[in-house]
């Protein structure tokens, strides 16, 4: 492993209070046909993930219950959704609206992202978003946050010339955490012009069931959009 990949994997529970048996039938039956196996060396082979051609790849990292991705693949059947969610339920959600939808262009990694990076090619998304990230907001807990320097590296590396990076948050400790980290790296230009790029969400965007609460709870979602140079 190199020195980019060394770093503190998930922080919480994986597994749900209430995760049923129908779900645990559900993830045994359903994830050797959805989900990706880590390959004994080298990379995972892209080409043989899906049964299509993809026009392009797209990540998405911790996608809770999997109502983002599972919009987005619906919309685009042309483009190849990767999806990594550590906590259990999660999981179990989006494979039941995978099955529900059938699904094709999307490949779930049921488990802590930081054990795939080290696995996927270089330059292989053309989208990566990240969205709700845990804001561990104490200040002791900084190395816990997803957006930080060593991260910002492995997305630079995972993501394609004039990829998008799309980070989308409502902590009001979180968003200048991740404009701070990002003002002091030189692999990606926020492309914000007006205020209304980062207070609108992108055209086409599908929302979540986080981001309704936290707009109901009157708090304000910041979408930001980085481009790798
Ligand atoms: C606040 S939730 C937001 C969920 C979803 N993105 C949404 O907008 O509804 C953050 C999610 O990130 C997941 N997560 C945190 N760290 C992760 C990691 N290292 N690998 C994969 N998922 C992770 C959590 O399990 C949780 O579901």
């Amino acid at each position: 492993m190199d020195n980019i990949h060394k770093q503190k994997t998930f922080f919480g529970r994986r597994k749900g209070k209430g995760m049923s048996k129908a779900k645990e039938l559900l993830l045994e039956d359903y994830l050797p046909k959805f989900g990706i196996t880590l390959p004994l060396n080298g990379t995972i082979d892209f080409s043989k993930l899906f049964d299509f051609k993809p026009k392009k790849y797209v990540f998405e990292i911790g996608y809770g219950d999997g109502e983002h991705i599972v919009n987005m693949a619906l919309k685009n059947p042309d483009i190849a959704f990767i999806g990594t969610e550590v906590f259990i339920n999660g999981n179990a959600s989006l494979i039941k609206k995978i099955i529900a939808n059938d699904i094709k262009n999307i490949r779930v990694f049921p488990d802590d992202v930081n054990l795939l990076f080290p696995y996927l090619p270089d330059e292989i998304f053309s989208t990566i978003f990240i969205l709700y990230p845990d804001p561990w907001p104490k200040n002791r807990n900084e190395e816990r946050r997803m957006i930080n320097k060593n991260n910002i590296e492995i997305f630079s590396k995972l993501l394609k010339h004039d990829g998008n990076l799309v980070v989308v948050s409502d902590h009001p400790v979180y968003i200048p955490w991740v404009l701070m980290v990002m003002s002091k790296q030189n692999n990606f230009l926020w492309t914000a012009e007006k205020s209304s790029d980062f207070t609108n969400p992108p055209l086409d965007w599908e929302t979540t069931k986080y981001e309704r609460k936290a707009i109901s709870e009157n708090r304000k979602p910041i979408y930001l959009n980085f481009i790798k140079k």
